[in-house]
């Protein structure tokens, strides 16, 4: 394997790595050397969602907060990646990146201490926020936020555009290598279509992108506004991913159950045409993100609510079909959603 290429790759069993201790193992130990820092803080509940971090909500100076930190977030089987601690320190960085930009709402940070890899900042549900994917599992789906999402994806890929060159906890390879290995064991005599977005992604890098923007990752209000958080996995790569890459959940909640079909068509087609009123869209390319991403969730990773053999079915049926029939337009992709029952 090329070592270079993928750095934080798959270990062989037989030669199982060590790892680093985590610093802190609680929310106690946290608070104390919080309170340690000088501040007058209470952490509270750990919120769902997270799967690298920990998030706590919690009360600064008697003003409520969240608490989000970061620990090197071990393999549980020697299959899998080692995500180091230190993309939290990128994500904060993106957050202060877009504090003052107004078509983009994230969470205002209130402190940051990249030696704990922890960052105080402000409550989203506070305002009104729901996390996308809490409202999903509801079945609930506001059309609303369709364009606004749009506005949003396109809007950070153009702002990220005149961002210095700064690095990334990720690579583009190791990005698309994680994400698309269902794909590569979907077709394992040719490789031909993971290579095919191996390439884009990879050789369009010379711009940062977020390849994390998924319900889980979007706040969403009653008048469908939108704030976006987590960037800690973000890497230099192709923007292209980033309108596939959402949709393609709201695919995988439809395929599923929780969502109606009928309003997910209509979500899917609007937020698209609204993304393309600011950003071009290459709709073959576009097909073959969302299936690789509905592929790579195929069996429940790291996602609520693919659970049973049903739902992962029609999840691999429809990203095979999108390949093997080489579908290569939104039109045709939402033709062939419309026929998956
Ligand atoms: N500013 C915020 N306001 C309210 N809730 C938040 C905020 N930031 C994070 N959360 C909650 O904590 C969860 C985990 O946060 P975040 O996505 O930043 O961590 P993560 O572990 O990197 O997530 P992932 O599983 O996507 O890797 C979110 O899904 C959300 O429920
Ligand atoms: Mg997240």
């Amino acid at each position: 394997m090329d070592k270079k290429k993928y750095i934080l790759s798959v270990q062989p069993v037989s030669r199982s790595k060590k790892y680093q201790k985590p610093s802190f193992i609680n929310k106690n130990d946290l608070q104390k050397t919080l309170v340690k820092k000088g501040l007058n803080i209470v952490l509270g509940e750990i919120l769902k969602g997270g799967t690298v971090s920990q998030v706590y909500s919690g009360y600064l100076n008697s003003k409520p907060i969240v608490v989000k930190h970061t620990e090197d977030l071990v393999p549980f089987d020697p299959t899998e990646f080692f995500i180091s601690k230190k993309g939290h320190n990128i994500d904060s960085h993106v957050l202060n990146l877009l504090a003052k930009e107004k078509k983009i709402k994230t969470p205002k940070i209130f402190r940051h201490f990249p030696e704990i890899a922890t960052t105080i900042m402000e409550d989203m549900r506070c305002f009104g926020y729901e996390l996308m994917s809490e409202q999903i599992l509801k079945g609930k789906l506001l059309l609303i936020s369709a364009p606004k999402v749009a506005k949003s994806l396109a809007s950070l890929a153009q702002i990220s555009r005149k961002w210095k060159n700064f690095g990334t906890n990720e690579s583009a390879e190791q990005s698309i290598y994680e994400r698309g290995l269902e794909l590569r064991l979907a077709y394992p005599n040719t490789q031909k279509e993971y290579l095919t977005l191996e390439k884009e992604f990879v050789s369009n890098n010379q711009f940062w992108v977020w390849p994390d923007g998924h319900p889980k990752n979007i706040f969403i209000n009653e008048n469908g506004e939108v704030a976006l958080i987590d960037f800690g996995r973000s890497c230099w790569g192709d923007q292209r991913y980033m309108l596939p890459n959402f949709l393609a959940h709201i695919v995988i909640f439809t395929l599923t159950g929780h969502l109606n079909k009928a309003q997910s068509i209509e979500y899917i087609e609007n937020c698209t045409s609204s993304y393309k009123e600011l950003e071009s869209v290459d709709e073959e390319i576009f097909c073959q993100y969302l299936a690789m991403e509905v592929l790579h969730r195929t069996n429940g990773k790291w996602i609520e609510g693919v659970d049973n053999y049903k739902q992962k079915i029609k999840l691999y049926t429809f990203s095979l079909r999108v390949f093997d029939e080489k579908i290569d337009s939104v039109k045709k992709l939402l033709s062939l959603l419309k026929t998956c029952t």
